[in-house]
């Protein structure tokens, strides 16, 4: 891929801060070790990228230990009972890819002379492996121009270049921007800067751009809110649905109560009676939607949000005497003496409702002890 001038200045600057400031990790070949010829085995490769796969380096660092000194090559894996192999990786989680790692082995080691296929493709072809693992291996391991892309990576590119566009559809945009990046002279040692660079200086939170390679050309750092990247697809906004409830109080301090229909939101629980909760901004949603005629005061609005809608219920508050009540059609319902009605099947929107007009309700009373006389 042809580079601009502005990618190929950045990729220096980077790998520069990676010769001084990489870190030392067991599954590495280090610049100056790199420098003296020596390359990295595949198969450490292979082994750390899998475990490091939903675990981090410090979790990962024992379990690479132990399976280097019990299976020093793909073929020593390959060969292993399952079971111990199963047992080594207890602890790591995500079962599949132990599993999946010792059919790797057998087919890399029975299938392929014990040798790792190394191109992007011929590593995608192996069990377990997908396309991060395939470039990260074949960039690291077989010196690939292969783009490599794990979490860090995408902070690093969605700050570089204050990506507005949120993940995961930006994903392919960031893969182009680091293909652009990538050298062909030193790809491994690149992508591994750009994930040391995501894990100790561009941070999710309270990045320290200060010591950052890249800061001249850092767009979002220029923008003075480099945190705001990535950008995540915001939630889908919940709709609004308004409605109204009525708490009455009795004589007595009672609640009037109802049921609801056995199906649907809330079905069977019990409630306060309410109107329709309607996404329209003109539905019946004051005093003239209440069950009965009284002297509803509006005693403001409760929100409670559902998985799909949000609701916004304004309440009203009336004294009714029981008796005048009962000559209106008040539907089926019963008054609960306020005492009990911690006991009811009220749902959580039915409680704020009955606080918002009572806020008295609810609380715990104070138990009045017996006194229990001795003889
Ligand atoms: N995370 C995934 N692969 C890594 C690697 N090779 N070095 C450091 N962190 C990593």
């Amino acid at each position: 891929m042809t580079k601009t001038p502005a990618a190929a200045e950045k990729t220096s600057q980077i790998v520069a801060w990676y010769d001084r400031h990489h870190r030392d990790l067991p599954w590495r070949v280090s610049p100056p070790m790199a420098a003296r010829g020596i390359r990295p085995d595949p198969y450490r490769v292979w082994l750390s990228e899998v475990m490091l796969q939903q675990t981090t380096v410090q979790a990962v660092k024992s379990y690479f230990a132990l399976f280097t000194s019990k299976w020093p090559t793909v073929t020593d894996l390959a060969e292993a009972e399952t079971e111990a192999v199963m047992k080594a990786w207890a602890g790591l989680g995500y079962y599949a890819r132990a599993r999946n790692l010792k059919k790797c082995a057998e087919t890399v080691a029975f299938q392929h002379g014990g040798r790792f296929p190394d191109t992007e493709d011929g590593l995608k072809a192996l069990p377990g492996i997908g396309d991060y693992t395939a470039a990260a291996i074949a960039a690291i391991a077989f010196d690939r121009p292969a783009a490599v892309l794990d979490g860090n990576v995408e902070r690093v590119i969605s700050r570089l270049y204050a990506l507005d566009a949120p993940l995961p559809g930006a994903k392919p945009l960031m893969r182009g921007l680091v293909a652009e990046m990538t050298p062909s002279e030193r790809p491994g040692d690149f992508a591994q800067a750009m994930m040391d660079l995501g894990a100790t200086i561009c941070t999710p939170r309270r990045p320290a751009c200060a010591l950052c390679p890249v800061n001249g050309s850092c767009v979002a750092l220029a923008s003075d809110d480099p945190e705001r990247f990535p950008v995540k697809a915001g939630r889908k906004e919940r709709p609004v649905r308004l409605g109204a409830a009525f708490v009455a109080v009795d004589e007595t301090g009672a609640v009037f109560l109802r049921k609801r229909p056995g199906h649907g939101l809330l079905g069977g629980m019990t409630e306060v009676p309410n109107t329709d909760w309607t996404a329209r901004q003109d539905g019946a949603t004051g005093s003239e939607a209440a069950p009965f005629a009284a002297a509803w005061r509006d005693c403001g609005t409760v929100v409670h949000v559902f998985t799909h809608f949000e609701l916004r219920l304004t309440v009203f508050r009336s004294r009714v005497s029981r008796a005048i009540a009962a000559g209106q059609s008040t539907g089926p319902g019963w008054w609960e003496p306020e005492e009990t009605l911690a006991g009811e099947a009220l749902p959580s929107v039915m409680k704020k409702a009955i606080k918002q007009a009572m806020p008295e309700a609810f609380r715990p009373r104070p138990r009045i002890l017996e006194k229990v006389s001795t003889p």
